[in-house]
């Protein structure tokens, strides 16, 4: 199956991200979120990474525009009529992803992928909100995806290989490096990372040592481009903190309880760098 046209639903920091590696690769996308100023907010930050580029001399000016004149915004799910994948990268919430998914459903092309970008949620609950459980696929980027080269691509119980091997394909084609996973809390990534992200919490809520030294023990030991704190503030903690209650509740098992100094600064509205403080104090 060839994929032309795409929607990104979410123009937040991975909706925006995704989009932007869509429209890089030449793909017209539609990026769709609730409301314009969210929208304008995603554009800019995409924008800004293309004025990056060009002053690198990475790329040229009209390339850059070209790229801009390729994401057409979008408040209206019905645009989605004329689309042959959508990539979804709304709000981390199974109430919500399951409405979207029985909307798109309706509204999409029979043959159209629906695909999702969740962190955690099971992407077989999500596709049997919809009569295509066969097309319905995981495609988790990271952040920041302009940057990052992974594309985990996850398997539904129904997914069919048609189109597994449609987003494989077309994950090279964005110049990433797609890798097989099968549906499982937390897939491969998260499910490797979170633990040691809220170890490394844990390391501080018990006084090991200071936030400052869990991370350089992480960077400068073990070659990790950022520390583990540095790293949940950049995610977001309310995204550590579903991701390991995901963990928590899919395995049923107490090794991956959520530490309680994450659920603290949660509750407190410290939700990492997007909040401007978490571990960290940020601009
Ligand atoms: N958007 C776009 N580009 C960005 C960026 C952003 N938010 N942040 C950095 N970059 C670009 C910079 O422009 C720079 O590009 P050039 O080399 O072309 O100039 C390049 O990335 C390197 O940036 P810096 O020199 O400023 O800083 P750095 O060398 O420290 O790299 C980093 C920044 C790439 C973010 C690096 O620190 C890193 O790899 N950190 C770990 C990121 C990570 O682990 N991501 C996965 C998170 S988990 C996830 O996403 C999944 C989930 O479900 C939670």
């Amino acid at each position: 199956m060839k994929v032309e046209k795409v929607m990104v639903i979410g123009a937040g920091q991975m909706g925006g991200g995704i989009a932007q590696v869509f429209a890089t690769a030449g793909y017209p996308v539609y990026l769709h979120d609730l409301k314009e100023e969210y929208i304008k907010k995603g554009t800019a930050v995409i924008q800004k990474n293309l004025a990056r580029q060009v002053e690198k001399e990475r790329m040229s000016q009209e390339q850059a525009s070209g790229i801009m004149a390729r994401i057409h915004p979008s408040t209206d799910l019905q645009n989605a009529k004329v689309v042959d994948l959508v990539v979804e990268a709304a709000i981390e919430n199974m109430d919500i992803k399951s409405k979207l998914f029985a909307e798109l459903d309706e509204i999409a092309p029979k043959h159209a992928i629906l695909a999702s970008n969740t962190s955690a949620l099971p992407i077989t609950e999500i596709a049997a909100n919809t009569k295509r459980p066969e097309q319905v696929i995981g495609m988790h980027f990271m952040n920041p995806v302009p940057v990052m080269k992974l594309v985990e691509v996850i398997r539904g119980l129904a997914t069919s290989d048609e189109v597994y091997e449609t987003i494989e394909t077309l994950s090279k084609d964005l110049d990433k490096v797609p890798v097989e996973v099968n549906d499982s809390p937390g897939f491969v990534s998260n499910r490797i990372l979170m633990p040691m992200i809220n170890e490394a919490i844990f390391t501080l809520y018990e006084g090991v040592a200071s936030k400052e030294d869990i991370d350089s023990v992480m960077k400068l030991g073990m070659n990790h481009p950022m520390g583990p704190l540095t790293l949940a503030d950049f995610i977001g903690l309310d995204t550590c903190l579903y991701i390991m209650e995901a963990l928590h509740e899919g395995f049923g098992d107490d090794k991956y309880r959520p530490c309680p100094l994450l659920r603290k600064y949660v509750k407190a509205g410290w939700l990492g760098k997007k909040s401007g403080r978490g571990f960290y104090c940020y601009e």
